[in-house]
């Protein structure tokens, strides 16, 4: 029977939700990467590797295992024998983290209130697994969303259904009609999960007027709002705009704050903070208790050297990375300003005809541009845009839970070089304007 199965592989033996969650866009790209390796690749929201600065993450770590054994009166020896234990589920640097979150975030929170999670991935998984049921619940995302929450929403048989990407007021009073919909069909909408700012793959960043009323809408219908805080560092044009965890006065929000763009992805670092009380028979308990015993049952407790490593950078740091982000944000913004210039350039209406109708949006902030193109965009596109002009691109639609995006590519501009910006986006208007003259 198993040599039966190995030999010939048969889909009822794994999840059929697997399969109708749809294309594996993802594994497309990076096959698509992959087969075209010299090809300029505006596809994935990588960070940048030369902001790493791995080689002092080694002194970091040294840093916290000096300052943990002096604090602890303990030998540096035991200090490193705990790391290599296995450890408290919720973290172990959980001071350090509150410190950090209200120097720099302007967030109140008790070490007891945070998560150290293995990235914003996990924190999704816990989040949705320890709050929602599938009967009843629903989970509300933007669309188009990151694929990070819907596709493990989807897997899972978790209900989620779509609000627009929240932009102005209408796009409130579509959540309210949403909600107001289940609530008629016996369900409840549990979580909105939302990325204020420089959403993925949109590069949105929601004003204030509507971070106050999606608040007061959560206070309303009593539901949870998940932010998704991934880009937030990155803001070049104003000051950072407040969270919604920092305006949050009814305790309606969980705040994700994944690492990996900040410091680096291979930390799997994100910091969930749960400040919610929530009765269970009559008696009440920290929801970030029972986040944690789920939590117990996902990865056990993130790696404690990971976590070590950072408590060092803090502790470095005087509980800030705001002098550390300041050069990345600089590079970051000097992508962008890249981007739009060479943009302007190869795709300048007065001197090219078919670029009439051609458009993109001026991101604020993020790793994220989105072009509008004439022509509908597909996978056939990508491929031969790889083959004949050695780039590679995201269509919007891959983002999208319904219809939409069908005209539209996603650039990303974290991971390439101005130089290879500049290649690449003549490469693109090549691809682009043999598309727009042939058709
Ligand atoms: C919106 C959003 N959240 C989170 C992440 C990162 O997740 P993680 O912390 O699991 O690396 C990404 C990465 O692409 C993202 O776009």
């Amino acid at each position: 029977m198993i040599e039966k199965m190995i030999s010939q592989p048969s889909f009822d033996v794994v999840n059929p939700l697997l399969f109708a969650m749809g294309e594996d866009v993802m594994g497309f790209l990076n096959e698509v990467q992959l087969q075209y390796p010299d090809a300029i690749s505006f596809a994935s929201g990588r960070p940048d590797a030369n902001y790493f600065k791995i080689d002092q993450f080694s002194e970091c770590l040294d840093h916290f295992v000096k300052n943990n054994a002096r604090e602890k009166g303990l030998s540096e020896n035991i200090v490193l024998e705990n790391l290599g234990q296995y450890n408290r589920t919720k973290g172990i640097i959980n001071e350090e983290v509150a410190k950090y979150l209200s120097v720099d975030e302007a967030i109140k929170a008790n070490p007891e209130d945070i998560l150290i999670t293995v990235g914003a991935q996990e924190a999704i998984a816990i989040g949705i697994t320890t709050l929602c049921n599938r009967e009843n619940d629903v989970i509300l995302v933007e669309d188009p969303a990151y694929i990070g929450v819907t596709h493990f929403a989807k897997i899972n048989d978790y209900a989620i259904d779509t609000i627009p990407v929240i932009s102005d007021e209408s796009s409130i009073q579509a959540i309210e009609e949403k909600i107001l919909h289940y609530q008629e069909k016996g369900k409840k909408v549990k979580i909105v999960y939302v990325i204020p700012d420089f959403q993925n793959p949109t590069g949105n960043s929601m004003s204030l007027t509507n971070r106050h009323r999606l608040l007061e809408l959560a206070r309303l219908y009593d539901f949870v709002l998940f932010e998704d805080n991934a880009y937030g560092d990155f803001y070049y044009e104003k000051d950072k705009m407040p969270t919604l965890k920092s305006l949050d006065q009814n305790n309606s929000v969980i705040y994700l704050r994944s690492l990996s763009k900040t410091i680096y992805p291979s930390l799997r670092l994100c910091l969930m903070v749960v400040t919610q009380k929530v009765k269970v028979n009559e008696k009440s308990i920290a929801l970030s208790d029972l986040m944690a015993k789920t939590k117990g049952y996902v990865t056990v407790n993130t790696p404690s050297i990971m976590q070590a490593m950072f408590g060092g950078l803090l502790l470095k740091n005087a509980f800030s990375l705001e002098a550390l982000n300041t050069e990345k944000r600089a590079g970051m913004k000097e992508k962008r300003n890249q981007l739009l210039e060479s943009l302007n350039h190869f795709f300048n209406k007065e001197t090219h005809f078919w670029a009439e109708n051609i458009s993109w949006n001026l991101p604020a902030g993020g790793f994220f541009l989105i072009l509008k193109v004439p022509f509908r965009v597909t996978k056939q596109d990508v491929i031969a845009c790889a083959e004949t002009n050695k780039v590679i691109f995201t269509p919007m639609s891959f983002f999208y839970m319904n219809q939409g995006g069908e005209n539209e590519l996603r650039l990303a501009f974290s991971n390439v070089t101005e130089e290879e910006i500049k290649n690449g986006i003549e490469r693109l208007s090549e691809f682009i304007k043999s598309k727009v003259t042939n058709q």
